[in-house]
C-alpha cells in the first residue's frame, strides 16, 4: 500500500529527467501507477487535482502523451488546456522565461513536449509550478514509468530482469532506458551500430549508478550477444521526430537490428517469459504515409519491428500505451495532488 508520507517527497517537484530521482522514488511512482490503474478499473474516484488547471504545451506531435495527460487530468478533477506550437507565442514572439512566468501565474502545472531539454528546465525554473517532461530530444521520462510498470505487471517484479533495447542508441528513449534501468537495478543492454552508441558520458554515468544498484549496463553492436538471456526486447522508431532527413542513413544502418522472430529466438528465453515493448508509434507495416514512402524508396514494408512480432503474443505495446495514462496520472498526482491515502 502506498503511504502518504512517502508521496509527500514529490510535492511541488517537477519531473524533467529520471536522473533527478532515486530508485525508491521511481519505484513509488511505478507502484502508485499500478494503484491508480486499479482504482480506475474499479470505478473508484481519485480526484486529487480537483479545481487545478493544467497547461499542455506541444511543440512536437503526439497521440499517447497528449491523450494520457488529457484523460489523466480529467480523471483527477483538473482542467487540461492544449497549447500547440502554432497556437501560442512561445519561441516565435515570446521567450521561454516570459512564457513560463505567464503560464505559472494561471496554471497549476505544465506539461511540455518539445525539442530542447533546456527549455523544459527553464519552464520549471521560471514558472514556479511543477513541470512534466512529455519528451524532449534528450529524455522521455514519463514513458519510463509506464514501461517499467508494464514490466512489473508482467513479471511481478523488476529484480534481476534484463531489457535489451534494439535500434537507435542515441535517441531519447534509449537514453531514458539506460538511465532508468541503471537506477532501478534492471540490466540494460543497448544493441545498436557503433556509430549510434549512446554518448560516452551517459554510459559512464549509467555504469556508475549501476554499480550501486547491481544492474549490468552493456552496450554492443552484436545482436546475438545483445539479446542473450533477455526478458524484455524493446524497440523504437529508427528516425525520431525532428530527424526526418535521416531515413536513408538509418534504414541502411539499422536493418540488422530489426526486432523479428529470428532475433527473439536468439534470446533463449522464448519458451519462458519474454515480452516485446515499443513506445509507439511503430512502423510494422505499410499502413502509414511514412510506411508507404519507405516501401517505395527502399523496398521494405517493415522497419524496427516486423508485423509478425508486433501482432504476436510477445507484443505488449498496447498495454504499455494504456499505462501511459495511469503513470502520467501518478506523476501529476504525486507532484501536485492533495493526496489523502488512508494507511492499509
Ligand atoms: N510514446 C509516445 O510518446 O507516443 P506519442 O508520441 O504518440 O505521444
Ligand atoms: N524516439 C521517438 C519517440 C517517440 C515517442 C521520437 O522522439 O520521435
Amino acid at each position: 500500500m502506498i503511504k502518504p508520507k512517502k508521496l509527500s517527497i514529490f510535492q511541488g517537484k517537477s519531473f524533467l529527467a529520471e536522473k533527478d530521482f532515486t530508485k525508491e522514488e521511481l519505484e513509488y511512482l511505478i507502484d502508485f501507477s499500478i494503484h491508480l490503474k486499479d482504482l480506475k478499473k474499479r470505478g473508484i474516484p481519485h480526484r486529487y487535482l480537483e479545481g487545478k488547471n493544467i497547461a499542455l504545451l506541444f511543440e512536437k506531435t503526439s497521440t499517447r502523451t497528449r491523450s494520457a495527460f488529457t484523460t489523466a487530468a480529467i480523471d483527477l478533477g483538473a482542467h487540461p488546456e492544449f497549447l500547440g506550437s502554432s497556437d501560442i507565442q512561445l519561441g516565435k514572439k515570446e521567450s521561454v522565461e516570459d512564457t513560463a512566468k505567464v503560464l505559472g501565474s494561471m496554471f497549476d502545472g505544465i506539461e511540455f513536449r518539445g525539442f530542447s531539454q533546456e527549455n523544459v528546465e527553464a519552464l520549471a525554473r521560471y514558472s514556479g509550478v511543477p513541470v512534466w517532461n512529455g519528451l524532449t530530444d534528450e529524455w522521455h521520462p514519463t514513458q519510463m514509468i509506464a514501461d517499467f510498470m508494464t514490466i512489473k505487471e508482467n513479471f511481478g517484479h523488476l529484480d534481476g530482469l534484463t531489457l535489451t533495447y534494439m535500434g537507435d542508441g542515441r535517441n531519447n528513449v534509449a537514453n531514458s532506458l539506460l538511465m532508468t534501468g541503471a537506477i532501478l537495478g534492471v540490466n540494460i543492454h543497448i544493441c545498436t551500430p557503433k556509430s549510434l552508441f549512446p554518448d560516452k558520458k551517459l554510459i559512464e554515468e549509467a555504469q556508475t549508478i549501476a554499480e550501486k544498484t547491481g544492474s549490468h549496463v552493456f552496450v554492443t553492436d552484436d545482436t546475438a550477444q545483445g539479446v542473450k538471456h533477455s526478458n524484455v526486447i524493446y524497440t523504437d522508431v529508427w528516425v525520431s521526430m525532428g530527424e526526418e532527413k535521416k531515413f536513408a542513413e538509418r534504414v541502411e544502418l539499422l536493418q540488422p537490428y530489426q526486432v523479428n522472430m529470428e532475433l527473439l529466438r536468439k534470446t533463449g528465453t522464448l519458451a519462458e517469459d519474454l515480452i516485446v515493448l515499443h513506445c509507439l508509434p511503430a512502423f510494422h507495416d505499410k499502413n502509414t504515409i511514412y510506411g508507404q514512402n519507405i516501401y517505395k524508396e527502399f523496398g521494405i514494408s517493415e522497419m524496427e519491428i516486423t508485423d509478425e512480432v508486433f501482432r504476436s503474443k510477445y507484443g505488449h505495446q498496447f498495454e504499455e500505451a494504456e499505462n501511459r495514462m495511469h503513470s502520467i496520472k501518478a506523476v501529476m498526482a504525486a507532484t501536485l495532488g492533495n493526496l489523502f491515502i488512508p494507511k492499509a
